[in-house]
């Protein structure tokens, strides 16, 4: 490979499509961990519609090549190397055989096939097919697979791979066979098999048609007990999907596996879904509310993917968010469904609120540093990295601005178009947006612009009140600020933007909407501007008193919102707007403002203090009864400090942890006695029960409990959470308290009861891999006191027994929750942090360059700190980038630092 700058970058600009199509495949698989044999019998045949090539080139990584054969003869002139197998002279029209042979044993990089707690899995998303056989792996070569698979039936008596079994047997020695036929052509990417010693949960279901259906969980026989949400999950998708967008399954049997070791979250192989553990195995005992809700989601996620990705594919990966971008957008309705129907907006309003806070802690800030990229990229060097929340986040964004500004019923019409036009493709963004403009008569040309733009945008806002006239005029601005440069490289001119607004009157009412030039006004009170130009100015008519804006509501685009309120104002609007999101976005203007104020003084520092007139705001919202628990425990956790320091002209992690601090002392002091009422009002006595309900009571108590910990007398809230550790029934409460002991005992580096409760924990749950992940990340996110560094800690879990660096969750668990999770502590002035991150990169680049990847991005944004920290930072970066040998670390480290 060349050692240039950008070693081959792949354009978007490029694409051409494929010189061959395969039709079929036949794949023969001899299971064996250190030598898997892989037979694969293609028929092939020139595309009619691309231009003719001298030869067939097909993809490969880490295969050992044994043979080729055409048409049943040997074909000499294949020729192996190290990015695949170039055959010389083929006919137009041909049955290819290949035979080569893999090390699924040693494959630590979870991609391709592999093998996990002595079971065999595959990972094929994006490129790992070429790591099991030679192939066209790209997604616009479909085919339609069948598959045997051969293994001891001792070691392996499951044998699971996409479609239908189509037959099962003996065969000599032991060893015994399975034959899939998926009946659905398809790309590479979607192919898998999973064999091994595994048991499933099993559930019929009649669809909508009236068809049954098989419906298996596949998981080790330990955890059986841990698979009854994750069928209920995908029982209430499978539903949900039929009621909300007329899809069916479309196959007899849908399987889901569990593995433990894996790069991401899951994944939606045809009918054969796989998952990480972490998103399958619950039980109130094991798992958190968070988890069971993330559970849900990702259930959901993995099986809307059956019909966008799976039935409609992309084209080739640039287009990777018209699956993606489109199937988060689905799995977020979907769990705002099953949380408050299509029609409590108050419940709904909770996930809008936790998905907008991921949005912009963890999306804006991608799009400002040097990964920032479009949602179709231009460009990459490695199609892993671009697994993104630009990709995945901000795309759901822009799929649901169709949704605001054509409804509920026009967004339909547009995705059964879509299918209608599609189904069985490999398509792109384009298709899917002219779907969606020909279905609601729209010319959708200006929209393109949210595909192919990076950054985001700023929207500021003026207004002005006539009150002669009785007429408010609402003059919106768009562009980019100077902190986004890819945005300076690629601007195209305005964007559309749904920008949906409301007026309050005085008395805290939504007042009526009339624009200029319309007749009366509208039954709803908050309304889509359509806002298209750099500048443009939306007047109101018949206004009868001077309004208060609700600007953005439901957070209408993916966009920052610049206006002057008063602190007044934002109190107003968290008490009073009638758009509960907006409710949310008042209280975290008001802390935002009231911290960043804080930061600045704490970095020179100078003394701080708070003004008596937000605690007041606060606590009106901690002892609001018409508000529900899971609402007020959103609006009163303070935005993270992640976010915090993003939003700094230099960010300052320990003026940040120092401000934040001081903040959450003063509302515990402050409210203390409310927040013990609190607390002891919300406990859920009896049997858990996972609804969003009882989540919300746990989850303002708990939120509770760790104020209470903050307290300058905390000896009370010690006993408190040491109690509820002791009598928990559900991990909710256990873990919540374990963290408040760890937290209150960090001033002094440790207490009795918090090692206490951390010895017990580890031994209550030494047997469940999860729950040992939750107790490393416990740890290594602990606030730390200043002679007491968490550092230490870290360093010392890495040489603990249970601490595995070739287990991803693992690896996440401690590395990842230090570095990406607990900024106070990583970013510390000696650089220690630094120097930990650059080892574990390194170490982790040999052994899995997908995982090591992650992990580097977690210094991306290094140019935004405070001098001193930046030079110790890119010091490490170019200690990395010194040794580092993937393509997917030497991507992200050198954006990073050109
Ligand atoms: N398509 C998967 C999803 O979003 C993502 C995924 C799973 C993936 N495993 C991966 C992407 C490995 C890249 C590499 O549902
Ligand atoms: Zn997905």
């Amino acid at each position: 490979m060349a050692d240039t700058a950008t070693p081959n970058l792949i354009r978007r600009a490029d694409y051409a499509p494929p010189a061959f199509l395969i039709d079929t495949v036949a794949l023969e698989f001899d299971l064996v961990p250190e030598r898997t044999v892989v037979r694969n019998t293609m028929r092939v045949r020139r595309n009619p519609d691309a231009s003719r090539a001298a030869h067939l080139e097909l993809m490969g990584e880490q295969l050992e090549f044994v043979s080729a054969a055409i048409d049943g003869k040997p074909f000499p002139n294949a020729h192996p190397h190290e990015h695949g197998l170039l055959l010389d002279q083929v006919p137009d029209s041909f049955e290819l055989t290949l035979t080569s042979i893999c090390n699924p044993a040693e494959n630590t990089t979870l991609s391709g096939l592999y093998v996990s707690s002595g079971n065999f899995f595959t990972q094929c998303e994006a490129e790992g097919f070429r790591r099991i056989t030679y192939f066209l792996d790209r997604p616009d070569v479909m085919a339609s697979f069948t598959v045997t698979l051969r293994a001891s039936k001792a070691d392996y008596p499951v044998l699971l791979s996409n479609g239908n079994l189509l037959e099962q047997g003996e065969l000599p020695d032991g060893r015994h066979f399975a034959r899939w036929e998926d009946p659905f052509r398809k790309p590479s990417y979607l192919f898998a098999l999973v064999a091994g010693k595994l048991v499933a949960l099993e559930e019929r279901v009649k669809t909508g048609s009236g068809k049954e259906k098989l419906l298996q969980v596949w998981v080790e026989p330990h955890d059986l007990d841990k698979t009854r949400h994750a069928m209920d999950s995908l029982i209430h998708s499978i539903r949900w999907d039929e009621q909300r967008f007329g899809l069916e399954l479309d196959l007899d049997r849908f399987m889901i596996v569990a593995v433990s070791d894996f790069n991401m979250g899951a994944m939606e192989n045809k009918g054969l879904n796989i998952f990480n553990t972490k998103y399958v195995l619950a039980n109130p005992e094991t798992a958190t509310d968070t988890d069971f809700s993330n559970i849900e989601a990702v259930v959901g996620h993995e099986y809307f993917h059956n019909w966008t990705g799976n039935r409609v594919t992309c084209r080739d990966w640039f287009q990777l968010s018209l699956k993606e971008g489109l199937t988060v957008f689905r799995d977020q309705e979907f769990s705002a469904d099953m949380a408050g129907g299509a029609t409590d907006e108050a419940a709904r309003a909770t996930k809008r609120i936790e998905d907008v806070r991921v949005l912009r802690q963890m999306q804006f800030a991608e799009d400002a540093g040097p990964m920032a990229h479009p949602v179709r990229p231009e460009s990459y060097v490695e199609i892993n990295n671009f697994y993104t929340m630009t990709v995945y986040e901000k795309g759901s964004e822009v799929v649901r601005m169709y949704q605001t500004l054509f409804g509920r019923d026009g967004f339909r019409n547009g995705l059964d178009l879509y299918f209608k036009r599609h189904d069985g493709q490999a398509v792109t963004c384009d298709d899917f947006r002219h779907a969606l403009a020909d279905a609601n008569g729209r010319d959708l040309a200006q929209f393109e612009r949210w595909y192919s733009q990076a950054g985001t945008p700023r929207v500021s806002v003026r207004t002005r009140y006539d009150a002669a006239q009785q007429r408010y005029s609402v003059t919106l601005r768009q562009g980019y600020g100077d902190a986004v440069p890819a945005a300076r490289e690629t601007q195209k001119g305005p964007l559309l933007i749904p920008f949906a607004i409301g007026l309050i009157g005085k008395d805290g009412r939504d007042l009526p909407l009339q624009l200029d030039g319309e007749a009366k006004s509208s039954e709803s009170t908050t309304r889509v501007l359509e806002f298209t130009q750099t500048e443009q100015t939306f007047t109101f008519v018949n206004v009868g008193q001077e309004p208060l804006p609700s600007l953005l509501r439901n957070f209408s685009a993916p966009v920052i919102v610049e206006y002057d309120y008063t602190g007044e104002q934002l109190a107003f609007l968290l008490a009073h707007d009638s758009d509960p999101f907006n409710r949310w976005e008042a209280g975290q203007r008001l802390a935002t403002r009231e911290l960043l104020a804080l930061a600045a003084r704490a970095a020179t520092g100078a003394a701080l203090q708070f003004d008596d007139s937000v605690v007041a705001a606060f606590a009106r919202v901690l002892t609001d009864e018409t508000l529900s628990p899971a609402f007020r425990e959103l609006a009163l956790m303070l935005p993270s400090e992640a976010y915090l320091a993003e939003q700094m002209a230099e960010s300052n992690p320990a003026a940040v942890h120092a401000a934040r601090q001081f903040v959450r002392k003063r509302l515990a002091n402050a409210l203390r006695d409310d927040w013990l009422k609190v607390y002891e009002q919300h406990r859920t006595p009896g049997a858990y029960e996972t609804t969003p309900e009882a989540a919300g009571h746990r989850a303002l108590k708990n939120l509770a409990l760790s104020y209470l910990t903050e307290l300058d007398d905390s000896a009370d809230a010690v006993r408190l959470a040491a109690a509820q550790y002791e009598t928990a029934n559900n991990m909710t409460d256990r873990a919540a308290a374990l963290s408040a002991l760890l937290n209150a005992a960090a001033p002094q580096g440790g207490s009795p009861e918090a090692q206490h409760a951390l010895d017990d924990f580890y031994r209550r749950f030494e047997k469940e891999p999860l729950v040992i992940d939750k107790w490393f990340a416990l740890q290594a996110t602990q606030r730390g006191g200043a002679r007491h560094p968490v550092i230490d800690t870290v360093r010392k879990l890495m040489t603990h027994p249970a601490f595995n660096l070739k287990n991803p969750n693992r690896a996440r668990s401690l590395i990842f929750s230090f570095c990406a999770a607990n900024p106070a502590q990583f970013h510390a002035a000696d650089g220690s942090g630094y120097a930990f991150w650059a080892e574990q990169v390194i170490a982790l680049d040999a052994l899995n360059p997908q995982v090591a990847a992650r992990l580097a991005r977690s210094l991306e944004l290094w140019r935004r700190f405070t001098p001193a920290l930046r030079d110790s930072m890119r010091a490490a970066l170019e200690k990395v980038a010194a040794q580092v040998k993937s393509r997917d670390v030497r991507e992200i480290v050198e954006k990073a630092l050109a």
